[in-house]
C-alpha cells in the first residue's frame, strides 16, 4: 500500500504530573502521581493520522533505552511504519509537562536522541522521502534537518510545517510551507512586534513571509486557513477540555493527510479541528487520539465554515 503521509519530527517520552497551579520561582509544590506517556511532536502526529486511517511512516531519533522501546511500540501499535526511526547517539527525549484543573499545560524539552536526526539522516532516508506524497515536519529536531527535508521532498510533494516551538525560519523553508501551520504565539514569534491582533492579521503577514498558506490553529475557537484564495474561519464543535497536550500535532496531522488526499484547505482544516477537539476530552498526547469511528462519535456536530 502506498505512503500517505511521512512525519519527520521528534519522538519524546512524556513525563506528566497533574498540578493545582505550577510553582514560582523557588517553590515547590506537590502534583499527582507521575503519568508516563509517548509523545514527541513528530511521534504524536505520525500516530495521529494513523489512527485515523492513513498509512503513515516516522523518520525520527530515539536512544537506545527503555523510552525508546516505549515509543516504538506506541508507533508500531498504532500501524505507523517505523522503518525510519533510528535508534542511539543520545537518550530519548523527554517532556517534562504539567497539567493544571484547567487542561492546559507547561512543557521543558530535554531534547536527547532528537537533536542528532542530522542532515545525513534524511539524506540517507530518501527512499522514505522518495514515497511521501505529504511531508510535516515540526521543530523539536535541528533547523537544518528541516531545511534538509525541504531539499529532499519528490518533486510535487506538500511540506506541512508546524514551527513549534517556533523561530525565525530561513526563506527557503518558509516557501516550502503549504501550510505552515503555527497558534496565536508562534505567529507572534515569528512575526515579531508587528504582528498585529486579529487571526487575519497574523494571516496576512506570515503570507508575506513567502508560504504557500497559512492555517492558524485557534483553540476553542477553531481555526483560520489562508491562501491565495482568500481567508476562512473554521469553528470548532464544542467539548469539554480534559488535557491539550498534542492537539496540535493531531490537527496538524490530520490536516496535512486530507490535504493529500485532495481535500481544499479550509475542508480539510473542518476535518482536523474535529480531531483537535477529540484530542483534549482525553488525557495525554497519543493515548487521546481519536479512531475515524470515535471521531465521528465525538465530534460529529461541527458548525459550517465561514469566508471572510
Ligand atoms: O505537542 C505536545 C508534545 O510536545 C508533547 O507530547 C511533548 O512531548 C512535547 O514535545
Ligand atoms: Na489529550
Amino acid at each position: 500500500a502506498e505512503l500517505e503521509l511521512l512525519v519527520v519530527g521528534s519522538a519524546n517520552a512524556d513525563l506528566v504530573v497533574g498540578v493545582e497551579r505550577r510553582p514560582a520561582p523557588g517553590e515547590t509544590v506537590l502534583g499527582s502521581d507521575l503519568a508516563v506517556h509517548p509523545g514527541g511532536k513528530g511521534g504524536n502526529q505520525a500516530v495521529a493520522a494513523a489512527r485515523l486511517g492513513a498509512r503513515t511512516a516516522l523518520l525520527a531519533r530515539v536512544g537506545d533505552d527503555a523510552h525508546g522501546t516505549l515509543l516504538l511500540d506506541a508507533q508500531r501499535a498504532a500501524g505507523v511504519d517505523t522503518s525510519g526511526v533510528l535508534v542511539g547517539g543520545a537518550p530519548t527525549g523527554v517532556a517534562l509537562i504539567t497539567v493544571d484543573p484547567s487542561g492546559d499545560n507547561s512543557i521543558v524539552v530535554s531534547p536527547g536522541a532528537n537533536a542528532r536526526l542530522t542532515p545525513a539522516d534524511i539524506r540517507a532516508a530518501g527512499g522514505l522521502l522518495a514515497a511521501a506524497p505529504v511531508v510535516s515536519s515540526q521543530l523539536e529536531i535541528p533547523l537544518a534537518t528541516v531545511a534538509e527535508v525541504v531539499r529532499t521532498l519528490r518533486p510535487g510533494a506538500r511540506f506541512v510545517l508546524n514551527p513549534s516551538p517556533p523561530v525565525p525560519l530561513p526563506a527557503e523553508v518558509l516557501a516550502a510551507c503549504d501550510p505552515l501551520v503555527v497558534n496565536e504565539h508562534e505567529a507572534r514569534v515569528i512575526l515579531g512586534e508587528d504582528a498585529g491582533d486579529s487571526p487575519e492579521e497574523w494571516a496576512r503577514g506570515l503570507l508575506a513571509l513567502g508560504p504557500r498558506s497559512v492555517v492558524i490553529t485557534l483553540g476553542s475557537a477553531g481555526a483560520l486557513t489562508a491562501d491565495g484564495s482568500g481567508v476562512v474561519r473554521v469553528p470548532s464543535p464544542k467539548v469539554d477540555a480534559v488535557d491539550t497536550t498534542g492537539a496540535g500535532d493531531a490537527f496538524t496531522a490530520a490536516l496535512g493527510w486530507r490535504l493529500g488526499l485532495g481535500e481544499d484547505l479550509a475542508t480539510a482544516a473542518g476535518y482536523a479541528v474535529r480531531v483537535g477537539a477529540a484530542a483534549v476530552t482525553r488525557k495525554g498526547a497519543q493515548d487521546s487520539y481519536p479512531t475515524a469511528a470515535e471521531l465521528a462519535e465525538v465530534a460529529g456536530d461541527a458548525p459550517e465554515a465561514s469566508s471572510s
